[in-house]
C-alpha cells in the first residue's frame, strides 16, 4: 500500500510549491494528502489518522494530535522554529521531527530591513528621520537569519554584533561581525535583532533590565516569536522611555496597552505586522516547501537521513 504523506498547512504555501511536492512525493510511489487553509483542530485531527508523514508550518503537533496519528513515523516543519511541535511526545511515539532552518532567512532578513527603514524615516509622515549608515546592529543567535540580515547590514555600512552560545566567538569573527560575551552585552547598542527559539530558556526573557540599557534611539526588533519578550516589561519600557522603538514580526494578542504606550507613534516607535509576515513571501513559500533532503535537521532521535550535526553552525545542537 502506498504511504500517505499528509500537508497541513493552516496558512497555505504557494500552490506552485505544493506542485513540486506533489511531483517529488508521486514519483517516490507517494500519496499526498492536502489540508491547507483548514479552521479548526478537529479538521486536522481527523486528517492525521493512517498518514506515514506529516508536513506542516506552524501547525500545533502536540499530544491530542499524535493520539490520532496511529501510523505517523515523520513529521517536517517547512520552517525554523518548531516550538509548536512537541518533541517529547515525539519522541515517546518514536516519532522523528525535522525542520527546514534556512530556506526562508532571506525573506525575514527583508522584513527586519523593512521595518527598520519604515521606523528610521517615521513611516513616511513627511518628517525628517535618520540613516541606517554607521548605526550599530546587534544580534541575539545567529544562526541564518542573523547572518542574512548581517549580511544586508553590511551593505547599509552598519556594524555588527552577535551572541550565540553555540557558536564559537571565533566563527562569529570569520562572518564579520563583533563577537559579544554576554546577552546584556548585545543591549549597548542601538538595534537589537532577536534571532533566538522560543525555549524555556528565552520566554519572556527580554525584560525592562535588558532595554533600559539600551543607548538613545535602541530599538529591539523582534522576528523570532512574541513570547521571547517580556509583555508587560515592554509595555513599561514605550510607555517611560519616548525614545525606544519596539518592532515586531506579529502583534501580541491583547495589542490595545501597547498602542496606548506610544499613541500617535504607532507605526513609528510601534510597528506590528497584521499576521506572521517573515516567511511569506513567494520565494520562501516555495523554499521552505521543499528542501532538499540533505539538508533537513532532525530534532530528537530516529533521524533517518544522515548527519543530523550541523556543518555550519545554524543548528542549534549542543551547547559548545
Ligand atoms: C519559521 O519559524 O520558519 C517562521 O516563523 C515561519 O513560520 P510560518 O510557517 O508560520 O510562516
Amino acid at each position: 500500500k502506498a504511504r500517505t504523506v499528509l500537508l497541513a498547512t493552516e496558512k497555505a504555501f504557494a500552490a506552485a510549491a505544493v506542485g513540486k511536492i506533489e511531483s517529488v512525493l508521486k514519483e517516490a510511489n507517494y500519496t499526498l494528502k492536502k489540508l491547507e487553509n483548514y479552521k479548526g483542530k478537529d479538521d486536522l485531527l481527523a486528517a492525521v489518522a493512517g498518514v506515514d508523514a506529516m508536513i506542516i508550518r506552524s501547525d500545533i503537533v502536540d499530544q491530542a494530535v499524535l493520539d490520532k496519528a496511529d501510523k505517523l513515523k515523520i513529521v517536517v516543519r517547512a520552517g525554523a522554529g518548531y516550538d509548536n511541535i512537541d518533541l517529547k511526545a515525539c519522541e515517546a511515539k518514536s516519532v522523528t521531527a525535522m525542520n527546514t532552518p534556512g530556506q526562508n532567512a532571506n525573506a525575514v532578513a527583508e522584513l527586519v530591513f523593512g521595518m527598520m527603514l519604515v521606523s528610521a524615516r517615521n513611516n513616511f509622515d513627511g518628517t525628517s528621520g535618520f540613516e541606517l549608515v554607521n548605526r550599530e546592529i546587534a544580534f541575539y543567535g545567529f544562526g541564518a537569519v542573523a547572518r542574512a540580515v548581517h549580511k544586508l547590514a553590511q551593505g547599509f555600512g552598519m556594524k555588527s554584533f552577535a551572541y550565540d552560545p553555540y557558536i564559537p566567538a571565533d566563527k562569529i569573527k570569520e562572518m564579520g561581525a563583533e563577537p559579544v560575551s554576554t546577552v546584556a552585552g548585545l543591549f549597548e547598542h542601538q538595534y537589537v535583532s532577536l534571532h533566538v527559539p522560543l525555549t524555556d530558556e528565552t520566554k519572556a526573557s527580554i525584560n525592562k533590565e535588558l532595554l533600559m540599557k539600551m543607548p538613545k534611539g535602541g530599538s529591539l526588533i523582534n522576528t523570532a516569536r512574541t513570547e521571547v519578550v517580556h509583555e508587560a516589561d515592554m509595555i513599561e519600557v514605550l510607555k517611560t522611555r519616548p525614545d525606544f522603538c519596539y518592532l515586531c514580526d506579529v502583534a501580541p494578542k491583547d495589542i490595545e496597552p501597547f498602542k496606548a504606550a506610544v499613541g500617535d507613534k504607532y507605526g513609528k516607535r510601534l510597528i506590528f505586522t497584521k499576521k506572521k509576515m517573515g516567511a511569506q513571501t513567494a520565494e520562501a513559500n516555495d523554499n521552505a516547501a521543499r528542501q532538499e533532503r540533505d539538508m533537513g535537521v532532525a530534532h530528537n532521535q530516529g533521524y533517518p537521513f544522515g548527519d543530523p550535526q550541523n556543518k555550519d553552525y545554524s543548528i542549534k545542537g549542543s551547547k559548545r
